[in-house]
């Protein structure tokens, strides 16, 4: 039986990092029309005539009505999410209303089949050792977690309880993602560390270990997952189900925060030798961000925020430890054969891209 197509596809999200990507490796699909929506859709730096730029909101149950009546996407592609640092009710509102709101829509979308969502390594319960899919705890609303991080959970679980004969439901859990075309996510922070001659510092110990994704490989595997799930509405998919499964995905080489970050560095020529390195207490920067959070909430009245937030010195104490192989098998996912390739090639974008 001949492999089924993407024939049409929506990117909720797409205008972003990941869903940039995303919209990249369909591009490489053919006969595939895409669409692009989210609140502000910018125009993607790919121009093709295939991309088609709606504008939506997750949270407005109605205009996902009237996107969907207007394309009838055979597959959904849901990346779209606040900043990790937004206010706790947007994040709610947004990822777990959103994307309650985009299953619901979809379900009742007679041409629309196959649902992906990307999930993320802060939706779950960190460990350091290597866990399966089924080993892993998602965050619920029971738990103590940070805002994102139990949005992120409840979401991926929407999506997974979703998943029906009529609609196939994955969730792509995505660690760290490194890559060009970051504009204000890893890449940008790095280049701003060497800028700021900030990149010899290290938060805390730098023990525990973090799974990291290239961005090429994680757009590649939300394109293994659409076709998976296609494939086996088909008829056509041979093996465990791959439908109403999370699944890890990443480089597959879990390793300490800062040694992969001084990995970057040396790839755009600033190598930070092990007697450079200045070592910060992790307890003083989580009391120094928290400081500065509580100035802000006194001083601006919660108007503005600062860029140092105690969630993120506390996300370096998370840490996470994956075995990929579920996605190896169901989805054909293989991870990115040289990493320092991929570091080299990010960071040589960004230097001319964004520059130092
Ligand atoms: N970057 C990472 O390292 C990483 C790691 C793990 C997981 N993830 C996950 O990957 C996904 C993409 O992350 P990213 O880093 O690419 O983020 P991003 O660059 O900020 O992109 C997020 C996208 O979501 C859209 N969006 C936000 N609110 C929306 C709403 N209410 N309705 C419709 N669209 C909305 C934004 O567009 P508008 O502003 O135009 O609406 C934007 O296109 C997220 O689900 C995130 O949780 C990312």
């Amino acid at each position: 039986m001949a492999e089924p197509l993407i024939r049409s596809v929506l990117v909720v999200g797409g205008g972003g990092f990941v869903g940039s990507h995303v919209v990249r490796a369909l591009l490489l699909e053919p006969d595939c029309d895409i669409y692009v929506a989210s609140r502000t859709p910018n125009n993607h730096p790919d121009q093709d005539g295939r991309i088609t730029y709606m504008t939506a909101d997750v949270t407005d149950e109605a205009q996902l009505t009237a996107l969907f009546s207007t394309i009838n996407p055979q597959v959904v592609i849901h990346t779209a999410s606040p900043s990790p640092t937004a206010p706790a009710d947007v994040l709610e509102r947004t990822n777990i209303e959103g994307t309650r709101n985009l299953l619901k829509v979809s379900a009742a979308s007679p041409e629309t089949r196959v649902f992906v969502y990307t999930s993320s390594d802060s939706a779950l319960v960190p460990t350091q050792e290597p866990i399966s899919e089924e080993q892993g705890q998602l965050y619920t609303a029971q738990h103590y977690s940070n805002p994102y991080g139990k949005s992120k959970g409840i979401a991926d679980a929407l999506v997974i309880a979703a998943n029906s004969p009529t609609l196939r439901t994955a969730t792509l859990r995505i660690p760290v993602v490194y890559g060009d075309y970051d504009y204000k996510n890893l890449l940008p922070q790095l280049l701003g560390s060497i800028k700021r001659g900030a990149h010899r510092i290290q938060i805390g110990s730098d023990i525990k270990v973090f799974e990291f994704c290239h961005a090429h490989k994680a757009a590649e595997a939300h394109v293994l997952a659409a076709k998976a799930l296609l494939r086996l509405d088909s008829g056509s998919y041979d093996g465990p189900r791959p439908d109403g499964q999370g699944y890890f995905i990443s480089d597959g080489k879990p390793q300490p925060f800062f040694e992969f970050m001084r990995r970057c560095y040396a790839a755009a020529g600033v190598p930070v030798g092990p007697n450079e390195v200045k070592v910060i207490p992790l307890y003083v920067m989580q009391v120094v961000s928290s400081c500065t959070e509580w100035a802000f909430t006194i001083l601006t009245l919660n108007y503005k925020r600062p860029t140092l937030r105690r969630q993120n010195i506390d996300h370096l104490d998370r840490g996470c430890c994956w075995d990929i192989s579920k996605a190896r098998e169901r989805l054909g996912y293989r991870p990115v054969h040289d990493q320092d390739e991929a570091i080299q090639s990010m960071m040589k974008w960004g230097m001319e891209n964004i520059g130092v």
